[in-house]
């Protein structure tokens, strides 16, 4: 048996990733979409008599992605092999515990968003061989794709049970496949799953890149609250402070004094057009019943000629209806991406098989007495986006939250406000961010998230926060 890490994947690993960055790169011109990120993948196996191989071998050349074998130190003889006659085999399976050894080194799994995990079933259950591989590695964000050969059983308890041994990857439920399958139905099978990347967030460039292939900025100003000159006064200042993403909705009742604030300021000289990215929102009931009206009049009213992002503001009987109709205006070019705004994993699920295009992000009430930490992650699996509003606590709320003694010891070690810490704490979680005000210093501040950043240990002391304590109704 052939060991998997070879010099030549690495040397290919290394000149696709140098692909990647010039494409980021290239991303750069607002106006243009660039293609949406494309998902890493590996499809690793265990095999012991080849018949997981072959299948392992048909995914890999569909996806396109690098093949690796978890390669035994001890190889497993034919007689080791030999189940129930009490052989290395069985004896491996009836203790918990083992954890056979791993030939080589596979620290190039870092680079992949996504892993298939081939198996052959042993008793019922993944090879040990296969907890040895996920306590060794670190799989934090991946996707992991179980699949198993077996005589007749099927994939049974190990679909589950090796979850824990790589608690924070997200799992896909597994697939048992019989010895004979053959290419087409592995094909078809790969062809289903979805295997979209999480997006990343660049904190150099602030930006992250849409599934829609646009550029999205990763903190903006939220506008709830905010109306006439003063409404006016906080976007210009936000726009001369280098904020570039500016979150409206048609509830807020503001988008006329938005289009204007970012006119002026267009004319003015501070920004060109697409370097700002508006969000906009329709709202339940009347406006999703005739949602081709209500998105052209939040068109109007803004007078920007296009809207970045469009989001449904919550989920209303007519939404499947409204966000069709809105994907319509991104065909016509009035729109460029489409999102949702107060959606959670159970109507996700629903709302997802009945529209054409994925949403590029969810906003979602997000902070540290609210973490959505079941959600995010699921949101994120999907190639989705998450945003977060309220971010610090919300009306009534703030106070409290950037008074925690917490958060004001981890700012005094940083030399910054609490509500930088907050932020920052939803950036390195990949959470973008829209914080509302209406104060020129707070935006200002509130801009000034990329010159530090939290430990690991900062980062667990605020997810320890969680008190899963909403502070809207929605
Ligand atoms: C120790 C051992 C235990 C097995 N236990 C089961 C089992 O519980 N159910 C089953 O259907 N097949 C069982 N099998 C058969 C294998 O799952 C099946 O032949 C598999 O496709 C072999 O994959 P491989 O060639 O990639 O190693 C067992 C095989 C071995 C060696």
């Amino acid at each position: 048996m052939k060991p998997f890490f070879c010099i030549l994947s690495a040397f290919f690993l290394l000149l696709g990733l140098s692909v990647c960055s010039a494409q980021a790169a290239e991303s750069g011109d607002a106006g243009q979409p660039s293609s949406a990120p494309k998902a890493k993948i590996l499809v690793a196996y265990f095999s012991a008599t080849g018949t997981t191989r072959t299948l392992a071998e048909y995914a890999a050349d569909f996806l396109d992605a690098e093949l690796c074998e978890i390669v035994p130190e001890t190889p497993y003889t034919p007689a080791d092999l030999e189940y129930y006659t009490g052989c290395r085999a069985d004896q491996e399976q009836a203790d918990p515990a083992a954890r056979p050894a791993i030939l080589g080194d596979m620290d190039h799994l870092a680079q992949y968003d996504v892993i298939l995990l081939g198996y052959p079933i042993w008793h019922g259950q993944a090879p040990r061989m296969i907890s040895t591989f996920l306590e060794r590695y670190d799989f934090s964000g991946k996707r992991i794709v179980p699949f198993c050969t077996s005589h007749s059983s099927g994939i049974g308890s190990s679909d589950t049970d090796l979850h824990a041994l790589a608690p924070d990857a997200v799992w896909h439920s597994g697939t048992r496949f019989a010895g004979d399958t053959s290419r087409e139905e592995i094909e078809a099978w790969a062809a289903n799953l979805e295997l979209t990347p999480s997006a990343v967030f660049d904190l150099e460039r602030r930006t992250v890149l849409l599934n829609s292939g646009y550029e999205m900025p990763v903190n903006g100003l939220g506008t709830y609250s905010l109306h006439g000159d003063v409404c006016i006064d906080a976007v210009k200042s936000a726009l001369a402070s280098g904020v570039r993403l500016i979150d409206t909705a048609s509830a807020y009742g503001n988008e006329e004094e938005i289009g204007q604030a970012i006119r002026e300021a267009i004319s003015e000289g501070t920004v060109r057009r697409e370097d700002v990215f508006v969000t906009t929102k329709i709202y339940p009931g009347d406006e999703m019943e005739a949602p081709e009206q209500s998105i052209q009049s939040c068109l109007d009213r803004l007078g920007l000629e296009y809207v970045d992002l469009l989001l449904l503001h919550h989920p209303d009987r007519n939404d499947v209806r409204a966000y069709l109709a809105a994907e319509q205006f991104v065909r016509d070019g009035k729109i460029r991406s489409l999102g949702l705004s107060n959606w959670y994993v159970e109507e996700l699920e629903t709302f997802l098989p009945q529209v054409t295009v994925t949403p590029a992000l969810v906003q979602n009430e997000i902070h540290p007495y609210y973490q959505e930490n079941d959600e995010i992650p699921y949101i994120q699996s999907l190639g989705i986006v998450v945003q977060g509003w309220y971010p610090l606590g919300g009306r009534g709320h703030t106070e409290e939250l950037l008074n925690d003694p917490v958060i004001l010891e981890i700012a005094a070690a940083h030399d910054v406000s609490s509500a930088q810490v907050i932020l920052r704490w939803n950036l390195q979680k990949s959470v973008a961010v829209i914080p509302g005000s209406s104060n020129p210093e707070h935006i200002r501040e509130n801009t000034e998230l990329y010159h530090f950043s939290l430990t690991e240990e900062e980062m667990s002391r605020i997810n320890a926060l969680d008190r899963g304590e909403k502070h809207d109704w929605y």
